[in-house]
């Protein structure tokens, strides 16, 4: 498909998809929202694609926010209806994702990288919510997805003054899995897809789809769901692939299936 404001390559088994307006530091207009999530669906349904890596062009940003530009005269309406369900699609993909993230994470760009799985950024990568300073709030899930990590205190600080917050406290927090030297986040990044993408793949989404599970069910339906994806893996090749691998005392030859 071609695209306006992304861009998208497969290197191996990983696809990288990258936000492209880099003279607006990414800011995400309605189109490029729209552009993601459909390009983040067809990648999905990729059997090749183990793992996307979702980034920013230019030095200067991941995502500095929704486009304010394109936002200042909205009605409710049409801000319901002008495409928010694609962050709802993004949040359905079943392939793991990681955000490289360089410079500023701001706003719906904030939120963006909490959609991923895992993220990995830059020591001067700057994260908030800033909306408050433009009299909204965050919603693609910021206030929920910075709260169950960050805890409530340093949550409201963050969306009550729109404060930015580095890579560094967010890793000591668990909201940032590596914390790279600037320029090197997108090698890291593409050396933890690569392991990702090395295995069992059904096992890979499976395992996404439960962990995020915790976040949005009961303990108890959360060990029920966990428990039934794990009793399913004994359907799959792989799985007889893998253990009988290791009894053999090789490495396993995974084929998705
Ligand atoms: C539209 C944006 C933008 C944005 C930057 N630009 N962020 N355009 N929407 N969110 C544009 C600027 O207008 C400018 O273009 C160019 O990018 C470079 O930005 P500067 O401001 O000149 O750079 P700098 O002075 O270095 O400041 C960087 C910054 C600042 C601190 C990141 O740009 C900023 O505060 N941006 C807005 C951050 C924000 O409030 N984000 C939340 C948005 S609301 P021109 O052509 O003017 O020179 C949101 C809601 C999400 O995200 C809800 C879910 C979708």
């Amino acid at each position: 498909a071609e695209y306006q404001y992304i861009l998208v390559e497969r290197k191996e088994r990983v696809g990288i998809v990258t936000l492209n307006r880099p003279k607006e530091l990414n800011a995400l207009n309605f189109q490029l929202v729209a552009e993601l999530a459909d390009a983040l669906e067809e990648i999905d349904r990729d059997e090749e694609i183990r793992c996307i890596i979702l980034t920013g062009a230019g030095e200067r940003a991941f995502a500095a926010g929704a486009d304010i530009k394109e936002m200042a005269d909205k009605t409710p309406i049409e801000m319901f209806s002008g495409g928010f369900a694609a962050w709802e699609r993004i949040r359905r993909i079943h392939t793991p994702l990681i955000a490289a993230v360089q410079g500023y994470a701001l706003g719906g760009g904030c939120e963006l990288a909490m959609h991923c799985d895992m993220i990995v950024a830059t020591e001067n990568a700057r994260f908030g919510q800033p909306e408050i300073g433009i009299g909204v709030i965050p919603g693609a899930g910021g206030t929920q997805r910075l709260a169950r990590t960050l805890g409530k205190y340093r949550t409201m600080e963050l969306v009550l003054t729109g404060a930015q917050i580095s890579a560094q406290e967010l890793a000591a927090h668990g909201l940032v899995n590596r914390v790279v030297p600037p320029g090197e986040h997108l090698t890291v990044a593409l050396q933890l897809a690569q392991t990702v993408a090395a295995q069992a793949p059904l096992a890979a989404r499976l395992a996404k789809e439960s962990v995020q599970a915790a976040f949005e069910t009961s303990l108890e339906e959360g060990l029920e769901q966990e428990r039934k994806n794990f009793f399913l893996l004994f359907s799959t090749e792989d799985m007889r692939e893998g253990m009988r691998a290791f009894v053999e005392k090789r490495k396993p030859d995974f084929k998705g299936r």
